[in-house]
């Protein structure tokens, strides 16, 4: 079974995905990940984060490989929390929104999807990864609940500084941003992360059950 999740950045997506992966004990796959390793190589070898051939050329050479549980390697290198810092931050979107890294990343977030059951986060999994996704969730959540979420986890960063970069990252994520038709909305503004993860065990649960009538 995949369980699909999409949203914006700081809705929830990371942390409910991992506890429902933890919960059913699917595999956990952070696609932003890999848009961030490959950004991360792209900084590090001096290619234009414009330039989608070179990027694409760049990642097809040096494959993103991780245990998104613990670890995120790209080159032979760990960077785990090298692209949580800002400046990978800043120019994630500007690489993950080249047609060639897309597509470069999509058929390998294919193939991971193929392995078998798994609870995938991202832009678009619902959408284009995995349209056939058995449970397709989208998160929401108001402005300023999903920028208090990212201070918590930049705390060296201005409330007011991470508004901005907030709704420039929402300018930047929204080509990318592709909900399903078929997604169930849940808004976690005023939800705890317990309420959300129930809720997406609850979505997993029924489908389970219809799907055994079936058979
Ligand atoms: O979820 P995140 O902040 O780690 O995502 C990093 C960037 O990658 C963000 O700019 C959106 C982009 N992304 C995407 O375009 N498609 C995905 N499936 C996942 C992330």
């Amino acid at each position: 079974m995949i369980v699909a999740i999409d949203g914006p950045a700081g809705a929830g997506k990371s942390t409910v995905a991992r506890a429902v992966a933890g919960r059913l004990g699917f595999r956990y796959l952070d696609t932003g990940a890999m848009y961030r390793a490959l950004t991360w190589l792209a900084c590090e070898r001096g290619v234009d984060p414009e330039d989608g051939p070179a990027l694409a050329a760049l990642g097809s050479a040096n494959p993103v490989e991780l245990d998104a549980e613990r670890w995120v390697r790209i080159a032979g290198t760990d960077v785990t929390e090298a692209i949580r810092l800002p400046e990978i931050d800043r120019l994630v979107p500007i690489v993950a929104r080249q047609h060639e890294v897309r597509l470069l990343m999509r058929e390998r977030q294919r193939e991971l999807a193929a392995l078998g059951d798994s609870v995938i986060e991202g832009r678009d999994i619902g959408s284009v990864i995995a349209p056939q996704a058995e449970v397709k969730v989208y998160l929401v959540a108001d402005e300023s609940v999903r920028a208090g979420r990212r201070l918590t986890e930049r705390p060296g960063i201005r409330a007011k500084a991470l508004t901005v970069d907030l709704r420039r990252r929402d300018e930047s994520d929204a080509p990318q941003m592709q909900r399903a038709p078929d997604a169930v909305l849940i808004d976690t503004t005023h939800l705890s992360i317990e309420q959300v993860v129930e809720k997406v065990e609850a979505l997993v649960a029924e489908r389970r059950v219809t799907t055994s009538g079936r058979g």
